[in-house]
């Protein structure tokens, strides 16, 4: 959370509906549970209804999990028959049974409050003061406020207090009024505690001996006109160049309005939320707006004094490919993979500190970086099970330049000015702990084993273990708003199965595709059902929508992403295993990587988290079984391609660019980019899979790096788990550069290039024209290669580096006395890149009254034919098989130097006859 301003006026006691008594040590009205454990375990309150956990508001208590529904507090037991602990008595008993050995470690309690006095909207916090023996976590409205005594992060009924309570101290906490609204009523308050029992008490997994356990608790507020303030963003969603979404949180329910304009002092347009009941989430989405255009914006309150705003508060409107599409624009891309660290709540971790310090870094060094157009997300984007909070304090918290709570950050205002395209990861599903609406405590991976065998329908783990892979109701497809159907409306806000973790969009010549690896679709997993290429007829809903959208893409540049990586080994996984969800990655390189590459769908790139690594392919086809298949003369094959080349983009052997052919009818292969370490890192294997030594795998052989391996390791070199980083993309027109940026340093340790339509095989005919090139002897030359550094021309009497200028395409030398005729060869420096030109004269009149001085070589097979309004002055050597015409108003001087060969030079004839000759001829005027 952040940037409060809260203002004390009165400390009072809540009041309360009549029957409920105020909330002081002592209050009655409470609801207990608690499980007898069955054989050693112990299970928490079951969701009721199915989805929706004790702790939310809206549970509803299931018969025989809940008794005892009036309880007074203190509640808890002790051992002297008096029941009385430090001192106090302990009002409610609780009961477990005849066995004083086999308590449950857990307790469950509950209760709904109702502000009447002051709507809950005046108080700008609360102040919990807590007894508790041992531990005990409290959330209001299913927002946890209160953590005492437990570890952070998930934690179970098996789960012990961090050290034995020996006393009854009141332990306090402000809780700032931002906890979540009662679903019902604005002015209620369901508050729910777990009670736990420390580790030197539990037997047998969650049984305990303990002697006693104690929970009370008094909640007073703080009135205050509480400031409404921006508690997550405001971040840009679904990009179109006419239209954007704004979204952002408050701390306070009210009506959202955003207002917009081409100038920073200019804000003269405004929207209201999309939802006009007082909310704390907003979503405002702009339309009408200008294609490639810069627009300032600020995120206000309808009525309030609200009002975020800043010269860095601005986006810009795409180009797309289909309507606007600009080949002088520049797109830039920034890339982050399993971006949040296993954190506590609240706080933040180096390395994703530090991969975006790094990233930081880069940009001040290359400004061109600081103008990002679009953020990908791989997927992971919020450790440990992607909860709603776990995205406050591990992705929107840390990423947000102007949050107070991370004074040091400062970040470029990325999430300020740069639309988020998120995929969705195995721990936006709950993959890391206990599943909201599942009685067990296993999470998702666990309870969802599949069989390795399973690779056709894949839900064979059945729809409960499946409950959030189907009908999505995880916080990721609320806090994103995912395109759909040109961006008209989002899946997001679709009910049950038919939200969409998959969507396609195009940003100026690139057209990008975002999959859901994790999800099931009609029970289908993400290759489930995919037919043999080329039928395109199955039932599994996200393969279906995909064949047709990668059949009917028309951008130049194709590029991929979602979570799971097809080829990977290490950073905790390896992608021949199938033990568990490992599987995962095999299917996906057996039958959709296999399909895509049967289908030729022309795809550039594609990127992937899961490793908490970094590793990346050169342009890889054919590849689909396991690794040790892996033949590099076989699946890096691309000659013409430079398939076999790390694409580094250097004169060093074996690092020209990739070099791909839009027109190409065969498959040219693609680059696989595992990119999963922006927050995670790993370096030791996952020991629950056993996948073996991370040390890079075979496919994924364009990046090298230095870092030694893990112990015991020999490393291949072509893995960085050592440091973190993001990735970073560029395209211009028909060029794609591609960067893994490290952790800190910002140091640049990977990069590829890929370019299409270059090296082409026919000769560019350069016109010298009249008028123009009025010295025909020096002019300039736009190379038209499309690639920047030094270029180099070489030719019958011109060779080695020429001059060079600066453009935002190909480079322009002056080439001095070009030819008529020779073939030049332009090469850039690293020679992987080359050009063939062949200069002549437009047959058309020089319009100089004074004449014409040619000084060129004449052997071309092409007619040249040289008119002047004034004289023509040649003064050079007519090689064989060379035909020239001059023509001139006054007169024609051929100076023909070195001597004119022996045979025929001049003679003069018709178009018929000798082999060589030149025709010079009076005219009367130039057309
Ligand atoms: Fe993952």
């Amino acid at each position: 959370m952040k940037k409060y301003a809260i203002i004390p006026i009165l400390l009072l006691m809540i009041k309360y509906t009549s029957g409920q008594l105020p909330l002081n040590f002592g209050s009655t009205n409470w609801d207990y549970s608690y499980k007898q454990p069955v054989g050693g375990i112990c299970t928490p309150p079951s969701d009721s209804p199915s989805g929706t956990s004790w702790t939310s508001p809206n549970y509803v208590k299931p018969a025989g999990e809940w008794t005892f529904a009036t309880q007074t507090l203190p509640i808890g037991y002790a051992t002297s028959s008096s029941n009385i602990y430090g001192g106090l008595a302990i009002a409610s008993i609780l009961p477990y049974g005849s066995d004083a050995a086999n308590k449950p470690t857990t307790a469950y309690l509950r209760q709904t409050i109702t502000l009447t006095t002051n709507p809950r909207s005046s108080y700008s916090s609360f102040t919990l003061k807590l007894k508790a023996d041992d531990g005990a976590r409290i959330y209001f409205n299913g927002t946890q406020v209160a953590n005492h005594n437990l570890p952070s992060g998930s934690i179970n009924p098996n789960t012990s207090a961090s050290v034995v309570g020996t006393d009854i101290s009141d332990y306090t906490f402000v809780i700032p009024n931002t906890f979540a609204l009662h679903p019902s009523d604005p002015n209620k308050i369901t508050i729910t505690a777990e009670v736990h029992q420390s580790t030197a008490s539990l037997i047998d997994n969650c049984t305990t001996l303990s002697s006693d356990m104690f929970f009370d608790m008094e909640l007073t507020g703080t009135l205050g006109s509480m400031t409404p303030a921006i508690t997550r963003g405001p971040y840009l969603q679904l990009p179109h160049p006419t239209g954007i979404q704004v979204r952002w949180r408050t701390n306070t329910p009210l009506v959202g309005r955003v207002c917009f304009g081409t100038s920073s002092g200019s804000l003269t347009t405004c929207v209201n939320d999309l939802n006009t009941v007082p909310s704390n989430d907003h979503i405002v989405s702009l339309t009408g707006l200008i294609p490639y255009t810069t627009y300032f914006y600020s995120a206000q309150h309808t009525t309030g004094t609200l009002v975020e705003s800043s010269v860095n508060h601005k986006f810009r409107t795409p180009v797309t490919g289909t309507d606007f599409y600009d080949a002088n624009k520049t797109t830039r891309i920034w890339v982050t993979g399993d971006a949040s660290e296993e954190i506590p709540p609240g706080s933040k971790t180096p390395r994703q500190d530090e991969v975006l310090n790094g990233f930081k870094t880069y940009q001040a060094a290359n400004p061109g970086s600081k103008d990002l157009d679009l953020w990908l997300l791989l997927g992971d984007n919020a450790y440990v099970n992607g909860t709603d909070s776990e995205y406050s304090t591990g992705f929107f918290d840390p990423y947000d330049d102007m949050n107070t709570a991370f004074p040091g950050v400062t970040n470029n205002h990325i999430m300020k000015q740069t639309p988020i395209m998120p995929c969705v990861g195995n721990h936006d599903y709950y993959a890391g702990g206990p599943i909201p609406g599942l009685s067990s405590s296993s999470p998702i991976e666990t309870l969802n084993q599949l069989p390795s065998s399973s690779f056709t329908v894949v839900n064979s783990g059945g729809s409960a273990n499946s409950n959030f892979r189907i009908n999505k109701n995880n916080p990721f497809f609320d806090i994103f708003s995912l395109p759909s159907n040109g961006f008209a409306s989002k899946y997001s806000t679709s009910t049950g199965a038919s939200k969409k973790g998959y969507y396609s969009y195009n940003h100026n010549n690139i057209h990008f595709v975002c999959l859901d690896s994790y999800g099931f679709y009609d029970d289908y997993l993400i290759y489930g059902g995919l037919p043999t290429y080329p039928s395109t007829a199955t039932a599994n809903p996200q393969m279906s929508w995909l064949i047709n959208d990668l059949a009917n893409n028309t951008q130049k540049w194709t590029i991929m992403y979602w979570h799971h990586a097809p080829y990977t080994r290490g950073g905790g996984h390896f992608s021949d295993q199938t033990v568990g969800d490992e599987f995962i990655l095999k299917g996906i390189r057996e039958k959709l990587i296999e399909y895509l590459d049967a289908a030729n769908y022309k795809i550039d790139l594609v990127l992937n988290g899961h490793s908490h690594s970094y590793e990346r392919s050169r342009l890889l086809k054919g590849h689909h079984s396991d690794e040790s298949t892996f033949t590099g003369s076989v699946h890096n094959n691309n000659a013409a391609a430079n398939a076999n080349h790390n694409g580094k983009f250097t004169s060093a052997a074996l690092e020209c660019p990739y070099i791909k052919n839009t027109s190409s009818a065969t498959n040219e292969g693609i680059v696989y980019v595992v990119t999963g370490s922006a927050g995670q890192l790993q370096k030791t294997n996952t020991p629950t899979t056993g996948i073996g030594p991370n040390i890079g795998h075979l496919a994924l052989n364009g990046a090298t790096f230095s870092s030694s391996p893990a112990p015991g390791i020999t490393s291949r070199g072509t893995i960085q788990e050592e440091k973190g980083g993001s990735f970073y993309i560029e395209v211009t027109d028909n060029r794609l550069d591609a960067k893994f940026i490290e952790e800190t340093t910002g140091a640049v340790t990977d990069k590829f290039t890929i370019f299409k339509d270059v090296n082409p095989a026919a000769v560019t005919v350069r016109n010298i024209m009249p008028g123009l090139d009025s010295d025909p002897s020096n002019i300039l030359l736009n190379a038209g290669l499309h690639f920047g550094d030094f270029v180099s021309l070489s030719g019958p009497t011109i060779s080695g580096t020429q001059g060079f200028g600066s453009g935002l395409f190909g480079y322009i030398t002056n080439v001095v006395t070009p030819q008529i005729g020779p073939l030049y060869t332009i090469s850039d420096a690293t020679g992987c890149l080359t050009e063939k030109v062949r200069f002549h004269f437009t047959p058309d009149c020089w319009p100089l009254s004074t004449g014409v001085t040619i000084n060129n070589l004449f052997d071309s097979p092409v007619i040249e034919h040289i008119r002047s309004a004034g004289t023509v002055t040649a003064k050079n050597t007519v090689m064989p098989n060379t035909k020239v015409i001059f023509e001139a108003v006054k007169s024609i001087n051929l100076e023909f130097q070195p001597p004119a060969p022996s045979v025929n030079l001049f003679e003069v004839k018709n178009k018929t006859g000798a082999n060589q000759y030149f025709i010079a001829r009076p005219i009367s005027s130039c057309p």
